[in-house]
């Protein structure tokens, strides 16, 4: 089996990291390089996140580009209150002692769907600016790209940044509403994957599932994650995976639970990678999918219009319906396995 060729951009983040480790756990997946762009934290944190955790997973040196540090006009917002100060929770990770690219994430990107056309999947979890970026250097890369996938927006449902915005379209709106532009007029087959709130937010880890990935790398003692443990709880797993990633969601699920979503964590961006190399784990609905730039309320609404009432053609394959069990199985299986292998390997 060939892997599929994966160009990652990234605002790493505690799910953006969940991610990473479902792709590093995945043999379908053969990671390119990982784009950085500022979003949950500024784009230099998030490219060195991105350093140490895959130092800490004893893998190759994928190459971290830095890319936009601010979105094409909006002012630029961080939310550390959601991801933490260094945007991956409380996990402390080793100093990777690896470093940023010299290339910048745009030429990434261009570099990368001119040297492999039509072979490349762009999977996006963070704010579009570095795609917006490379498609206005370079207008032929919508159909350079095998696929677009990306971790954004609220269809038909709330947002959670503003009513009506969700965080990745929110911190750049112009710059989304050029990447869905642009890549309209795709065949169906080739429409960019969507993954909204309304599908991403049925995704909730839970401690159960933190345990049940302890299990499965063989880490001791059970990883247990409780709402009322005492501020300031880490782990103490024998895992060195484990025990960042449990630090990592433990500040996820204290924010959920303290914003009255439960003592749980939406763990967007790992289902948006897996429906980059498993699509078949939603099923979805195609739509033209446009962004609100002007609205006082509404700046940074994606809509959906499944009807065709504007009279365009649809540019957007939304997903809207999963099993989140199924899901979790699959990813407590991968990752599971990346955390043994791992220890066994150190
Ligand atoms: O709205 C959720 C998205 O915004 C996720 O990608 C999260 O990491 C943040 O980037
Ligand atoms: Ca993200």
């Amino acid at each position: 089996m060939t892997p599929q060729k994966i160009l990652f951009d990234v605002d790493t983040g505690i799910d953006d990291s969940l991610a990473l480790l479902y792709l590093l756990a995945s043999p379908e997946a053969e990671i390119l390089a990982i784009t950085c762009t500022s979003g949950n934290v500024p784009a230099r944190q998030v490219a060195l996140n991105n350093l140490n955790w895959l130092a800490l997973c004893g893998a190759p040196e994928i190459e971290v580009a830095l890319g936009s540090e601010v979105p094409l006009l909006a002012p630029l917002m961080t939310t550390e209150e959601t991801h933490g100060p260094q945007g991956i929770g409380y996990a402390e990770l080793p100093d990777s002692g690896r470093s940023i690219s010299d290339r910048h994430a745009t030429q990434v990107w261009i570099d990368a769907v001119r040297a492999h056309p039509g072979e490349v999947i762009g999977l996006v979890t963070g704010p579009l600016t570095n795609l917006a970026l490379a498609v206005r250097l370079e207008p032929e890369l919508p159909r350079l790209l095998q696929r677009l996938v990306v971790m954004g927006g609220a269809f038909d449902y709330k947002g959670n940044t503003t009513p009506v915005s969700e965080w990745n379209i929110a911190v750049d709106p112009d710059a989304a509403k050029l990447v869905f532009d642009a890549f309209s007029g795709l065949p169906p087959e080739r429409a960019p994957i969507i993954a909204g709130l309304n599908i991403t937010e049925r995704v909730e880890l839970h401690p159960h599932h933190v345990a049940e990935l302890g299990r499965v790398a063989g880490s001791e003692p059970e990883e247990v994650i409780a709402a009322d443990d005492a501020p300031g709880t880490r782990s103490h797993a024998s895992n060195p995976v484990v025990r960042h990633l449990s630090d990592a969601v433990r500040f996820y699920m204290e924010f959920h639970l303290t914003h009255d979503q439960g003592h749980l964590a939406h763990v967007h961006d790992p289902f948006a990678a897996a429906l980059a190399i498993q699509p078949e784990l939603a099923t979805y609905r195609a739509a033209t999918v446009d962004v609100e730039l002007g609205g006082t309320l509404s700046r940074g609404q994606t809509i959906a219009d499944w009807a065709g009432l504007w009279g365009r053609e649809p540019n957007a394959a939304v997903a809207v319906d999963t099993d989140p069990e199924a899901f979790f199985a699959h990813f407590i299986e991968r990752v599971g396995g990346l955390a043994r292998r791992v220890a066994e390997s150190s």
